[in-house]
């Protein structure tokens, strides 16, 4: 007998083939026993009929608990009522291991149970649609960079100083030295560039943020490209195919799982048509004239965010914040030096800053200056400076946030759904 994949079952119509899978979930209705199948690609309903089938056999179905795993064998069946199209109809099954006790049965549990079972709680419909689109959402941004002239470079995880400010640093003893894990590879991609021209990291990065907001995780994925001779407007454009190949890519791949999250699709769809763009000084003025409580200087809290990109059925750039609220590396605007030439990219729906992306400050002396003033030992970035010494170069970059993208993308409540085993503020396990 064939074995096959369940997300294959729709090509095999008529057909007697076997799934390698585990019971999701049983009912009966007397005579007909209904099994929820599935095997890590997709969900199948399986079907016994008392009177089409040994007696013996019926009682082995019979006897099947939630997540026993098994091999079935059946026929496959359109219907047109099944999501995938297809049924099985099931004539044989071998129990590889019977569970017992199940912990996450089909009734609802609370979020602390789910997170302390998560190991378990990953094999429920929603989260392995939710890790197949995060996969997908991987792919797209890969396919895009590397057909954009991009290549992928690794920065290293362990690092002696920092790239966004010292307050979040995750410290490590390096043998006799301190040493701190990544907060952003962007220092070590700026060299990259001058080296290769455009390139990109994929790695998780760390920030030991005492915070405990449904945006934050304290180990989270960041894709950072940096381009050589790109300029802040250029980046913006490039950012802004990167998130339409992404959110395109989903629509077209993803059917399936966006169906599984009840996601709104026609939100998703408004994300291929330009996106809006307003400057710092515009969204304080904005936030302002809606009664909320900001003044110039002032970074942005969530409600502000959230208020901003409401104002929008797209994403929304805020371009041009103040140096003092930014990190030491931006450029200033060459017409306006309080303000640094870089922008955040919000998502729609309240999903906060999915991208932070600048032009870098080119010039060495600059450079040394906001050392200073930002109390960075020069020591520490003598190499960094470097790359102002030698041939430097107009260069901008950005870095996207993969689980804040793959919240947005997927309608969820909270990034602690968009990773295996999320690292957050009191939570370390499993
Ligand atoms: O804005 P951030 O801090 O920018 C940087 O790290 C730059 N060095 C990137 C660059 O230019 N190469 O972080 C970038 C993105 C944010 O927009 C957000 O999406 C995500 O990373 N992010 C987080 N995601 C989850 N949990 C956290 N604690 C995050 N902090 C930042
Ligand atoms: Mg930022």
């Amino acid at each position: 007998m064939e074995t096959v994949w369940i997300q294959s079952l729709p090509n095999y119509v008529e057909q007697t083939v076997t799934i390698h899978g585990w019971v999701h979930q049983k009912r009966s209705s007397g005579k007909i026993l209904f099994l929820q199948l599935r095997d890590g690609t997709g969900f199948i309903q399986g079907v016994v009929a008392k009177d089409e089938i040994s007696e013996e056999m019926f009682d082995v179905v019979n006897s099947l608990t939630q997540e026993t795993s098994l091999y079935v064998t059946g026929v496959v069946r359109a219907d047109e009522r099944a999501p995938s199209g297809v049924e099985l109809s099931i004539i044989n099954v071998d129990v590889v291991h019977l569970t017992h006790d199940y912990p996450i049965t089909p009734k609802a549990h609370g979020v602390d149970f789910l997170m302390d079972h998560r190991h378990l709680w990953i094999r429920a419909p929603r989260q392995r649609a939710i890790l197949k689109i995060r996969a997908e959402i991987i792919k797209a941004i890969r396919a895009f960079l590397d057909s954009h002239d991009f290549t992928q470079v690794d920065p290293p995880i362990l690092t002696p100083s920092s790239c966004e400010g010292t307050t979040n640093l995750f410290h490590t003893k390096y043998f006799d030295e301190d040493a701190y894990l990544t907060q952003s590879g962007q220092l070590y991609m700026e060299s990259a560039a001058m080296a290769l021209g455009r390139v990109y990291s994929f790695g998780p990065t760390f920030r030991a943020e005492k915070s405990k907001t449904r945006r934050h995780l304290i180990e989270f994925w960041m894709i950072e490209p940096e381009m050589a001779f790109v300029t802040h407007e250029e980046s913006i454009q490039i950012q802004e195919a990167l998130i339409q190949a992404i959110v395109s890519h989903v629509l077209s791949t993803c059917k399936l799982e966006l169906h599984t999250l009840g996601r709104d699709l026609t939100k998703l769809q408004k994300v291929l048509e330009p996106f809006a763009r307003i400057t710092y000084d515009e969204a304080i003025t904005f936030l302002q004239q809606t009664g909320q409580e900001i003044t110039w200087g002032e970074d942005f809290g969530s409600p502000h965010e959230t208020a901003i990109a409401e104002h929008f059925d797209r994403p929304v750039f805020v371009e041009k914040y103040p140096a003092s609220i930014k990190a030491f590396y931006m450029k200033p605007d060459p017409t306006r030096e309080e303000v640094v030439l870089c922008a955040d990219l919000l998502a729609p729906e309240g999903y906060g800053e999915i991208i932070g992306g600048s032009q870098r400050i080119d010039d060495a002396d600059l450079l040394q200056e906001r050392f200073s003033q930002h109390d960075l030992s020069e020591s520490d970035y003598a190499w960094y400076l470097d790359l102002r010494r030698y041939g430097s170069v107009p260069h901008s970059g950005f870095g996207l946030g993969l689980e804040r993208t793959v919240a947005w993308i997927c309608g969820l409540e909270h990034v602690r759904e968009t990773i295996t085993f999320p690292r957050l503020l009191y939570r370390l396990y499993p």
